[in-house]
């Protein structure tokens, strides 16, 4: 759905009023050049489908370079855009090196890194038998690294490579996706399915929380580190996305959540674009909580 016309928001088509005056043009994004990492999953392609829309070229720069040469296409498809897929592996130093000169190359320039891949585990939709459960005591160790490796190290790496090439450059953005997770502990209780023992029962592995903190963590590293080289650093704070989930499981997280459901896909893409703009000039080192109100209860 085009950021035009998202769920809720007021817009020209449906009746709002246009951006005038001295807000207009603040979130434009027209020339910007913009890397999403882990950018042909779910949330990966919302965020590069709004930094489109805003007028920004985008690199979709994913380890499964198929899936994301396919979102590339369906981003240009019909519109006047300009959208790459570079298959990129986060968690290796010549990858992201690579990633770096490749974008260099076809644009010239970077303005916007967005860290966006990361495990997802979903152990709740494993089955019992297969004794996949993300449980702690038995959490393998090299799920662990895998999951930091991606999730945190990656992260780390594209800002160590292209955060440095934006603040050699003196100007540019860092968005970093964490997580409510990030912010408050899991509920396990949310997991739980009847008729498992306790060693069954599926969790949310310790990894989302350790990598979701961390990145909260690197990003008010960096906001103060580059705070003066003219690179901001700001946390997208995302809840829970409605995906066709167990109904169990649904009606137990939205229990969780004051506003009462689960976020719509495009419900984030505003959020990108502001963190990404000149509207956000004054942001740094923030999070942008954005989760139906789940970590305020
Ligand atoms: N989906 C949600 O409900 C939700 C909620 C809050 C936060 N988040 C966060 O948003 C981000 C995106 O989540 P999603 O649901 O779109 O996940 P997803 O699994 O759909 O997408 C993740 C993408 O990362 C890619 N990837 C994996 N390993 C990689 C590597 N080594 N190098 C490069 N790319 C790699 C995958 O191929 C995939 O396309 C994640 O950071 C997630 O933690 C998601």
């Amino acid at each position: 759905m085009c950021l035009a016309g998202l769920t809720g928001y007021p817009c020209e088509e449906t009746g709002g009023a246009a951006i005038k005056g001295q807000l207009a043009g603040i979130f434009d994004l027209t020339g910007k050049v913009a890397i999403v990492t882990g950018g042909a999953g779910l949330l990966g392609a919302e965020h590069a489908e709004a930094l489109v829309e805003a007028g920004a070229f985008c690199v979709l720069a994913d380890i499964d370079g198929t899936r994301a040469r396919a979102v590339a296409d369906r981003l240009v498809a019909g519109q006047d855009a300009e959208v790459a897929a570079i298959e990129t592996d986060v968690t290796r130093a010549e990858s992201v090196s690579m990633l770096l000169q490749e974008t260099l190359r076809r644009y010239g320039r970077i303005d916007i890194l967005v860290n966006n891949a990361a495990n997802n585990p979903h152990y709740e939709k494993v089955s019992a038998d297969q004794k996949l459960t993300g449980r702690f005591e038995s959490y393998p160790l090299s799920a662990w690294n895998d999951d930091v490796a991606v999730g945190l190290t990656g992260s780390f790496l594209c800002c160590q490579i292209v955060g440095t090439y934006l603040a050699n450059q003196g100007e540019g953005v860092i968005l970093n996706i964490a997580s409510d997770l990030g912010v408050i502990g899991p509920d396990q209780r949310i997991y739980r399915k009847s008729g498992l023992r306790l060693e069954q029962q599926p969790t949310k592995p310790v990894t989302y929380s350790v990598v979701k903190s961390g990145l909260i963590g690197l990003t008010r590293y960096l906001a103060t580190y580059w705070a003066d080289r003219g690179v901001r650093v700001n946390a997208l704070v995302p809840g829970g996305v409605y995906t066709d989930q167990d109904p169990e499981f649904v009606v137990k997280l939205t229990n969780l959540i004051p506003l009462g459901r689960m976020a719509a896909v495009d419900e984030y893409k505003a959020a990108v674009v502001f963190l990404c703009s000149t509207a956000a000039a004054y942001m740094t080192g923030a999070m942008l909580v954005i989760d139906g109100g789940r970590t305020c209860w």
